[in-house]
């Protein structure tokens, strides 16, 4: 079964409060009866001691007129003064004839003081009632020729502990029901942050990952709240990153068979007019350069997808050499001959980088990328690469005299298939993969690359990789 926190807690504060209530009446209650019973005991003592003073003065041999002087004391005087010869028979009672002549030297208190000791004992007297008796000796001239013999009823030290523990009952009723009230009180007080806690558990638990715990009450809830909210933090993290990721595929599988569409379309359509029946030797040959460029189109896609899957799900794993951006360049220049030549476009490398640790080849397919990119929009234009050192960082730059890039694709530019209005208007566009690339390729040398407009006009694309320090 389970309680809650709020009612164990309770039930303890309950029973610490009556326990502790309970042990102290039981032992002021002892301490009172102790009390009582001595402060009787010195009252017994100091009439016998009295009474034995006066007699050893005055000898008891007048027995008959000291029992008289007795019983005619204050009848409503709780004590009873018995004298004893030295023989220990009562010869004066001040309850009566009754009591003469009996001898009381059995008794423990009368023997004491027979033999010359101060003697008391409480027990069960002749009447029936629980007593105390006190004798003291009586001395006359060094010689103990009687015994003064006081008692008196405890009934009064039992009359005053009643009186008390019914006090006590009415005190420990009103304290238990302020108990009551103050356990509630403070058992809901105590509770409060675990409940708070709880509940946001819940609620995170539940899916709801905005939740937080103000972190309030002892040191232990607070840093349990403070821990709830560090994970609900990365809960609520990890989980908008796994929602994005899923989006983030999702669009890249639709944009990808979009992509495919295209070509396989376009060659489809050229091989079945072909298949239709004759056609002109122009349109057939036409036909046919049409299923060889969208084919080259489809096998550069799945090259570059590929290229793409293997940066991204690299581990880190680059083969780094030591290199130079402006040998680099110049390969990439290199390898882009035809294509510049049939574009008309000049390249041209100038200032000077560190050396920077990397893979030479995923740096010359940026630099690629960047020319190739360069020389499609500004057709006939100069291009040119532009190294410099920036702090610690290698900075390679590739500027165009294009028309530059509308302010509104800037933040997009690197995501994959995104092209721009006016790259898609234009049937040379390539599949918007080229800067995914060159994006995923500069990140995976803990590098960075931004796109930009020239104040002069044209596009400006700036890598930044870590210098290499010697
Ligand atoms: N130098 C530039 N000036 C103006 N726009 C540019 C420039 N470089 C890239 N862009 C724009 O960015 C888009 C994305 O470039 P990206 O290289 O990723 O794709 P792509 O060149 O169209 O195709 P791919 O590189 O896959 O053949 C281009 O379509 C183009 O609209
Ligand atoms: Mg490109």
């Amino acid at each position: 079964m389970s309680v809650s926190i709020r009612t164990r807690l309770f039930a303890s504060l309950l029973a610490v409060a009556i326990a502790s209530a309970a042990g102290l009446s039981w032992y002021f209650l002892n301490q009172l009866e102790s009390i009582g019973l001595r402060a009787l005991e010195e009252r017994l003592a100091s009439e016998a001691r009295l009474a034995a003073g006066l007699l050893g003065e005055r000898g008891i041999g007048g027995a008959e007129s000291l029992h008289g002087a007795l019983v005619a004391t204050d009848p409503e005087l709780p004590s009873r003064l018995r004298v004893l010869d030295g023989a220990g028979v009562a010869v004066a009672d001040s309850a009566g004839e009754a009591g003469l002549g009996i001898d009381y030297t059995e008794r423990t208190e009368v023997a004491d003081a027979l033999a010359g000791r101060y003697g008391a004992f409480t027990r069960f007297g002749d009447d029936g009632r629980f007593g105390m008796f006190v004798a003291f000796p009586i001395r006359a001239e060094g010689q103990i020729i009687g015994v003064a013999y006081a008692s008196a009823p405890t009934v009064s030290v039992t009359i005053l502990l009643a009186e008390y523990r019914q006090r006590l009952a009415w005190a420990l009723g009103a304290f238990l029901i302020a108990t009551l009230v103050l356990a509630e009180l403070l058992s809901r007080w105590l509770a409060r942050p675990l409940r708070r806690l709880e509940t946001g558990t819940a609620a995170l638990a539940g899916g709801d990952f905005s939740v937080r715990v103000e972190p309030v009450g002892s040191r232990e809830t607070r840093a349990m709240a403070e821990a709830f909210n560090v994970m609900a933090d990365r809960v609520e993290q990890v989980v908008s990153e796994l929602k994005n990721e899923e989006r983030r595929k999702s669009r890249f599988v639709s944009d990808v068979s979009h992509e495919l569409r295209t070509p396989l379309t376009a060659i489809r359509g050229a091989a079945e007019t072909l298949l239709d029946g004759p056609v002109e030797p122009d349109d057939a040959e036409r036909f046919l350069s049409t299923i060889v460029s969208e084919s080259d189109r489809l096998a550069r896609l799945a090259n570059d997808l590929l290229a793409l899957q293997r940066i991204e799900g690299a581990t880190g794993e680059l083969p780094l050499r030591r290199m130079d951006l402006a040998e680099i360049s110049r390969r990439a220049v290199a390898a882009l001959y035809p294509l510049l030549e049939e574009r008309g476009a000049s390249v041209e490398i100038a200032g000077a980088a560190p050396e920077v640790l990397g893979d030479p080849d995923r740096i010359q397919q940026v630099i690629a990328n960047l020319v190739d990119n360069a020389t499609r929009v500004a057709e006939g234009g100069m291009v040119r690469i532009e190294l410099s050192a920036e702090e610690d960082r290698a900075v390679l730059s590739v500027i165009d005299e294009g028309p530059g890039i509308p302010e509104a694709d800037v933040d997009r530019l690197f995501d994959r298939f995104y092209r721009t209005e006016a790259s898609r208007a234009r049937t040379s566009g390539g599949s918007g993969l080229g800067l995914a690339i060159v994006k995923a390729i500069v990140t995976a040398h803990a590098g960075e690359i931004e796109a930009g407009n020239r104040p002069e006009g044209g596009a400006r694309f700036t890598m930044r990789l870590p210098a290499l320090k010697d």
